[in-house]
């Protein structure tokens, strides 16, 4: 799973028997990931444990049901937000969607990518502009010869584009095989799962265009709100604060320099009203890697531009404090 992550994926892994099975490949800056170190690691379980690749049914009796497609199964699962991630607001460069893909394929790797943010592009509609290509349509262009599933699922949402209360939200894969696949697991077999009624609400507003102009009018505010909050973090943060990039999507990811302790100054800013999301609240179950020390996600999804401004000033004024603040004198030595 690419750390930091979207903190609530942990649970539905763990639920879903990886307990104990998660481990954390860091997000660098802007977006893009350390690869080496997923190869490393795939390397060296490989080497201790090789996994045996093409399982059929007879090695998984347990799971064959005669009713259903084969099921395909992959050796390991890669979690990612590659476009405008959740919580650091990244997006990761073609040459590494491309990188991941071969790895995944040398590796028999279903990647999972959580595609929510994509459309919440503040360029979008400015000339020359193109969205940054899901990794999924990537693994379709490039499919090898006989390749019948791919190694690619997008899950992506009507949650952040016409609000979350649709429940609403859809899957592409790089081939009908796998689609068809996921079609039948348990969850949407029973036809409990998928929400036909807002589809068919859906469905409408996608034909008349009215999504797409939703859409636009919250690109444009939520671009404001973006410079509004880069602005905010250069006038009242201290000197050396940095914040990453926000193209799109619903975050950026404010880190603080050395000398003030993130964690203590957050639960400072709660009792003056601001809340903030340190990044403790994002590691990968069972293998954290230190993000809450300086780390801090910020939300533009919610708050308007004066909101945004004024809880940066209060939060900027604390680490001042924090930071002029003088070392606790023992009284037996006045
Ligand atoms: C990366 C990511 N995936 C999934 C979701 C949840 O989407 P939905 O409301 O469609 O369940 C969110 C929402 O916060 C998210 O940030």
């Amino acid at each position: 799973m690419v750390s930091p992550t979207y903190f609530l994926i942990n649970s539905a892994f763990i639920d879903n028997g990886y307990a104990g099975k998660l481990s954390a490949i860091r997000e660098l800056c802007n977006g893009e990931i350390d690869i080496d170190e997923i190869e490393r690691q795939l390397e060296s379980i490989e080497s201790e444990t090789p996994s045996k690749k093409n399982l059929t049914k007879e090695d998984i009796p347990e799971i064959y049901d005669p009713y259903r497609p084969m099921k395909k199964l992959y050796n390991y699962l890669i979690y990612i937000v590659p476009t405008f991630s959740n919580p650091k607001g990244g997006t990761l460069p073609l040459e590494s969607r491309t990188r991941l893909i071969d790895i995944a394929r040398k590796y028999n790797i279903l990647i999972v990518c959580d595609d929510v943010y994509d459309l919440l592009d503040f360029n979008a509609g400015k000339a020359n502009h193109s969205y940054h290509k899901k990794m999924v349509y990537l693994d379709r262009e490039t499919l090898p010869d006989g390749e019948e599933f791919g190694n690619v699922v997008s899950n992506a949402t009507f949650s952040k584009l016409l609000g979350p209360g649709l429940r609403t939200g859809w899957q592409e894969t790089a081939t009908p095989k796998l689609a068809e696949l996921l079609a039948s697991g348990g969850a949407n077999k029973s036809g409990g799962t998928p929400g036909h009624f807002n589809t068919t609400i859906i469905g409408e507003l996608l034909k008349s265009g009215k999504v797409d102009k939703i859409v636009a009018n919250l690109n444009a505010i939520y671009s404001k709100r973006a410079e509004a909050l880069k602005a905010a973090v250069r006038k009242y943060m201290p000197k050396g604060t940095s914040i990453s990039p926000v193209d799109g999507g619903y975050f950026a990811w404010v880190t603080l320099p050395e000398g003030y302790d993130n964690l203590k100054i957050a639960e400072e800013c709660a009792n003056h009203g601001v809340i903030l999301a340190t990044g403790d609240n994002f590691e990968v179950t069972g293998d954290p890697l230190g993000w809450g020390e300086h780390g801090v996600r910020v939300s533009i999804s919610y708050l308007d531009e004066s909101q945004i401004e004024h809880g940066i000033k209060i939060w900027g004024e604390l680490c001042q404090a924090s930071r002029k603040s003088p070392e606790p004198v023992c009284k037996d030595y006045l």
